[in-house]
């Protein structure tokens, strides 16, 4: 019995001493494994008498078994220690921001609205506005284009529902009515831009019910088709950044102008490549020609004293054209891929002096 409780107080003693649950193990295997302590005395008790062995039976399985739960409350208690420790360790602090650096960029569509409005603004463009949702009037009476006027059919407007006195406004098709809007409020010389967005019900891989033109009205008293193309030609060599551009404008129709033509720019296909500026195909970009003489009276303006130009361009297209992305819908699918890869920077603003793009 001696032998048992010096035992007791020896292991229980290492056990407390123990500093990792290795030096743990290594007190288990000398006092519970095959040849441990423990182990051998057990293994004695089959020589004692059955008088001596009705004692130290009890006693040495109640050996046993203190030292077997000393040794798991040891184990348990190095682990918890443990565990703190690394809690501390790897403390998170959760009012820090989730993403430090960042993520964000500039949609295509921003980025070519600020190219552009930068150019023309170096010669002598101010920005104007309108709202999204049109008066009938601006977007279509004043710009010549009368209730039953053919050109209404070509625009697949959105309407919205009708008023009590019977007028509808509609979502603007393009953003010609600004020019209106301008003229009514404003006393030539006029010299504007208005890029927005437009609206037509059309979806296909180069049209979505949503885009963006960009108008631009100049009013005055001795401006001429030769500065309308001066202004297309100057625009087109500093967005697409090259010395010359191959241009040609073909005779057309548009009710708000007289003459009108469309702009197309030389282009080539080069295996995957567009080449802008040369070559023998032809990308056409905008309408344009001289305000109607019935668009000026509409607005109150002179036609026997001022004279103008005007024209409108679609925005998503040329971002297309000058950044190669060739599905239009893409644009407005907010697909985070699609941006991280033709997003810019938020600090690449253009400027004239840097280069307008990348
Ligand atoms: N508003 C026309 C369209 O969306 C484009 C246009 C053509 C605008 C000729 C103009 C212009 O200012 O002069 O199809």
């Amino acid at each position: 019995m001696q032998d048992i409780d010096t035992l007791r107080e020896d292991l229980l003693a290492r056990i407390a001493a123990a500093a990792d649950s290795a030096a743990l193990e290594q007190i288990r295997v000398a006092a519970l494994g095959k040849k441990g302590a423990i182990s051998e005395l057990m293994r004695g008790l089959g020589q004692m008498s059955p008088e001596e062995r009705k004692s130290a039976g009890p006693a040495l399985n109640g050996l046993k078994d203190d030292v077997d739960s000393a040794i798991r409350a040891a184990r348990e208690a190095l682990e918890d220690a443990l565990l703190d420790a690394r809690l501390v360790s790897e403390r998170i602090d959760v009012t820090l921001p989730v993403l430090p650096e960042a993520r964000g960029s500039i949609h295509p569509v921003s980025q070519v609205i600020d190219e552009v409005t930068e150019i023309f603004a170096q010669m002598g463009f101010t920005v104007a506005e309108g709202p999204d949702i049109e008066e009938d009037f601006y977007n279509f009476t004043a710009l010549n284009i009368p209730p039953e006027h053919p050109a209404r059919q070509m625009h697949d407007t959105f309407y919205l529902p009708e008023r009590p006195d019977g007028t509808r406004r509609v979502l603007r098709t393009h953003t010609s009515p600004v020019q209106i809007r301008t003229m009514l409020n404003t006393k030539p010389p006029l010299r504007i831009i208005a890029p927005g967005r437009t609206f037509r019900c059309d979806s296909d891989q180069t049209h979505t019910p949503m885009f963006h033109q960009i108008e631009a009205l100049v009013i005055d008293e001795s401006t001429h088709m030769g500065h309308l193309k001066g202004c297309i030609e100057a625009f087109c060599r500093a967005f697409f950044e090259v010395d010359e551009v191959k241009m040609r404008f073909r005779p057309s129709y548009f009710p708000f102008t007289e003459p009108s033509a469309e702009v197309d720019i030389g282009c080539r296909r080069d295996g995957g490549e567009l080449r802008i500026g040369e070559g023998d195909d032809w990308l056409e970009i905008m309408g344009c020609g001289m305000v109607h003489p019935k668009v000026l009276e509409h607005c109150g303006v002179d036609p026997a004293k001022y004279q103008g130009f005007a024209f409108g361009m679609g925005i998503d297209r040329i971002a297309m054209l000058k950044y190669g992305a060739p599905d239009l819908r893409a644009f407005f699918d907010s697909d985070l891929r699609w941006l991280r890869h033709y997003g810019f920077s938020s600090l690449n603003v253009p400027t004239l002096g840097q280069g307008v793009s990348r």
